[in-house]
């Protein structure tokens, strides 16, 4: 038996590596993934199929967070699962033509150099769903960013917790994460039904609904019931390929960012939604109704008309919505600064299959590796931006200090060309 807590059982290995059989950094490792165990009450470690890192970003983590990064990897810490990070703070290739500060981008690329030494994939991307590594239905994960959270526990149905940084990384050198919260069939039921009486008209109308179930949800796990649900959701048998991604990950993002909602479920449309109906509303569980989206377009809608950029991919955009873009832009030209963020693998297809010649030929900027809230924007010295994502939307005046648009893509590109963005 190990020295902890006496309901948390811990097999041979687990202990071994505890004891230090594995090295120093794995020893670190498990103490990090156990003591998170005993706090919440975890029964035993679970293997995961994979971990996603956030806090990639050197204007997050700062000297002290890459001096950690360095000392786990200089005690040989080394991810034993698939491990891809979040986005960093800057275009890993293309960052001087975006005017980045060089002391910052030698400092942010130290930070990818420690993560690769400590065998994490340089992916840099909130959207690894997009990118081929996509969970398996009752996959257990360790991931941390919360919209591809919200994404691989509620739209694929695979089991994570919101996992900090520090956690995800220890779950990878570990290979398990402690099996409490959302990795248990008890914590995946819903404790809030919420009726949706409202039509859902566009991915912006599923943008601002996610904000207002965010703030009503806190980290509640909410069922949605939707009064006017899209024909095509319904028994949709692989959401993921389906036109209604960007409704879902914008949705998933937005009620992160308002809430701590880690997963939702949709009735007749979401995976274990479509299993488990009724039975999956836990005893207890409150109810309340959306009837009108208004006061979530009002909550986002912070600046004035006029805006100095426009900003496209907050989570990364799929190759749809980059098409979707190209298509509006064809043959016009931008006023503003125009940022489109995505994951690189989504790039280069959008440069193969002649999507991006269209967006750059009209002025928009196909950034990689990086997104507006985590990148050092200060010095580009923008005021509003108009953006189709709540959650950027949600964060933009705190963490970018940037007055915010908020509407549908549609919206956003002609106010990357007017500069004027009107009421959705
Ligand atoms: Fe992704 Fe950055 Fe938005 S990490 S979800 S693009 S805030």
């Amino acid at each position: 038996m190990s020295g902890c807590a006496p309901d948390l059982t811990l097999d041979p290995a687990d202990e071994a590596c505890l004891a230090g059989a594995c090295g120093e950094g794995a020893r670190l490792a498990a103490q990090l993934v156990v003591a998170l165990g005993r706090i919440y009450g975890a029964g035993d470690l679970v293997p995961v199929g994979s971990v996603q890192v956030a806090g990639v970003s050197y204007r997050n983590l700062g000297a002290a967070g890459l001096g950690f990064l360095r000392d786990w990897a200089a005690k040989g810490a080394s991810a034993r699962v698939p491990a891809l990070l979040n986005p960093a703070g800057i275009d890993l290739v293309a960052w001087r033509e975006h005017g980045i500060p060089e002391a910052f981008a030698r400092q942010q690329l130290a930070v990818i150099e420690a993560y690769r030494r400590l065998g994490v994939t340089p992916s840099c991307t909130c959207t690894p769903y997009l990118v081929g590594n996509v969970p398996r239905y009752g996959e257990h994960l360790a991931w941390s960013e919360s919209s591809a959270v919200a994404l691989a526990n509620s739209v694929l149905g695979a089991r994570t917790n919101r996992e900090g940084g520090p956690s995800a990384l220890a779950a990878a050198i570990l290979g398990k994460t402690a099996r409490y919260g959302l990795h248990l069939d008890a914590g995946r039921r819903a404790g809030m039904v919420i009726d949706v009486t409202c039509p859902l008209r566009s991915t912006a109308d599923f943008g601002a609904l996610g904000y207002l179930v965010g703030r009503l949800a806190g980290d509640a796990v909410p069922l949605l019931r939707l009064r006017a649900c899209p024909e095509e959701l319904l028994g949709q048998p692989d959401l993921v390929r389906s036109p209604y991604l960007p409704h879902l990950k914008g949705l998933g993002a937005a009620m992160a960012a308002s809430g701590a909602v880690a997963l939702y479920h949709i009735a007749g449309v979401t995976p274990e939604a479509r299993v488990q109906g009724e039975a999956l509303v836990a005893p207890g569980a409150t109810h309340c109704t959306i009837a009108d989206l208004a006061p979530g377009y009002a909550a986002l809608n912070t600046a004035g008309a006029e805006v100095d950029i426009v900003s496209i991919g907050c989570p990364h955009a799929s190759l749809g919505e980059l098409a979707a873009a190209a298509d509006l832009l064809q043959g016009r030209h931008t006023r503003t600064a125009l940022w489109i963020t995505s994951a690189r693998a989504t790039i280069e297809e959008a440069r193969r299959c002649g999507i991006a010649e269209p967006l750059e030929r009209a002025g928009a900027r196909l950034i990689a590796d990086t997104c507006l809230v985590v990148a050092p924007l200060q010095h580009y010295g923008f005021h509003a931006v108009a953006t189709n994502s709540a959650k950027l939307a949600c964060y933009a005046p705190g963490h970018c200090g940037l007055a915010t648009r908020y509407g549908p893509l549609e919206a956003c590109v002609e106010a990357a060309v007017s500069g004027v963005m009107r009421d959705a």
